[in-house]
């Protein structure tokens, strides 16, 4: 049998040896450390934000936002249809109430002309969420300048979820570093890994240092252990930041890696009747963490599922797109604005082997299977 090719596997540079070697040397396993620090330091210069808080997840970044700006049972929080259960999760844990906005088809990310009338008419209602969260899918920015127009209009919070697109830009900047708080991801599928672990990023102060107080099981200044609010245990830890640091310093590579990958499979496939891939929306670069493809079934002859089922026959990894929220079980109650593009886009997407260590003959592995799944019309 081949071997297996993964979606998107850790790809270490060697470099982390060295700033693991450190924790270990200082006796720093514990979390937070001066590893922590410098990571800390280190991304959010790299990012281009004031402040940066290195958590246990981009899971925990999205939660502890929501637990800054307040936000508790009852209020409704408008979160990007199109996406992992993560961006939608912390907002159940405070017993708010997610409102899901459809996607544009420019970018695959929320449609800003749905979220205006949607705060348009919330705001005629006495309605208005108390926070959108808007998520950058796949490596590609959402339409910021445009969604942050509408919140700023209504003065709604903007939390960004950048879990998927460290290493993109928006208008030569990073996403995440737009709205109120910008949260990324270190899971072990992402551009850069810590094995598990995330950052949150933002220009306030106060909403920096109260993160990172909550992270922590919220103490209070004192010398004894003193608690006035509820407090979490989300903080990275000493030895995962140092994975991190030789991790950041090999992102730009691994960017341009991933750009490449998608590339050849463009060139590759581009012929091939009924196969799409993911745009790349005018206003930014796309990191290309996933290649994805849409395959229209009717005009290719197989739909993304045989594709799929194809591919892990040969061993190889590929993905549907999200199911988008409004469609889980988990969320049937819960309010979408919107119409079918999240829907079509989950039906016919498909997230193809990308990770950055893979070499041209890699990528042909998962073309000539594609290919062989295209029945031509007689
Ligand atoms: C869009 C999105 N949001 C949030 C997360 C959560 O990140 P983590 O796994 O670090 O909790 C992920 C990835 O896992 C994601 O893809």
């Amino acid at each position: 049998m081949n071997r297996r090719l993964y979606l998107s596997p850790p790809h270490m540079s060697g470099l982390e040896q060295e700033f693991v070697r450190q924790a270990f040397e200082s006796n720093y396993i514990a979390p937070l450390g001066p590893q922590v620090d410098a990571f800390e330091e280190e991304f959010a210069e790299k990012v281009g934000a004031k402040y940066a808080v290195a958590l246990s997840s981009g899971t925990a970044a999205i939660h502890l936002s929501l637990v800054h700006l307040g936000i508790k049972q009852g209020d409704r929080v408008i979160v990007s249809d199109l996406t992992f259960v993560a961006s939608a999760n912390p907002v159940l844990y405070q017993g708010a109430t997610p409102v899901f906005i459809d996607s544009e088809s420019s970018s695959w990310n929320m449609d800003p002309g749905l979220l205006e009338d949607a705060l348009n008419r919330m705001a005629r209602s006495g309605t208005l969420p108390k926070a959108v969260v808007l998520v950058h899918l796949y490596g590609q920015s959402a339409h910021i300048d445009r969604i942050l127009t509408v919140c700023n209009k209504y003065e709604v919070p903007l939390i960004e979820d950048a879990a998927e697109a460290l290493g993109a830009k928006y208008k030569g900047a990073s996403p995440g570093t737009f709205g109120l708080a910008g949260v990324f991801s270190f899971n072990g599928n992402k551009i850069i890994t810590t094995s598990g672990g995330g950052m949150l990023v933002t220009n306030d102060e106060k909403l920096a240092s109260h993160v990172r107080k909550l992270s922590t099981q919220a103490r209070e200044p004192a010398p004894h252990y003193e608690h006035a609010e509820v407090g979490y245990n989300y903080r990275m830890s000493n030895v995962l930041a140092a994975i991190g640091r030789g991790q950041l310093r090999v992102l730009d590579q691994r960017v341009e890696k991933k750009r490449k990958i998608f590339k050849k499979y463009v060139e590759l496939l581009r012929d091939l009747p009924g196969i799409e891939f993911m745009p790349e929306a005018q206003w930014g670069t796309h990191s290309r963490w996933l290649t994805v493809i849409t395959v229209n079934p009717e005009i290719f002859g197989s739909d993304k599922e045989e594709i799929r089922q194809a591919l892990e026959a040969q061993n190889m990894e590929s993905r549907p797109v999200w199911k988008p929220m409004h469609l889980q079980p988990l969320f049937s109650n819960c309010e979408f604005i919107g119409a079918d593009i999240s829907e079509n886009l989950f039906r016919k997407g498909l997230c193809l082997p990308s990770g950055t260590a893979m070499e041209e003959r890699d990528i042909s592995r998962v073309v000539n299977v594609i290919s062989s799944c295209y029945k031509a019309k007689l």
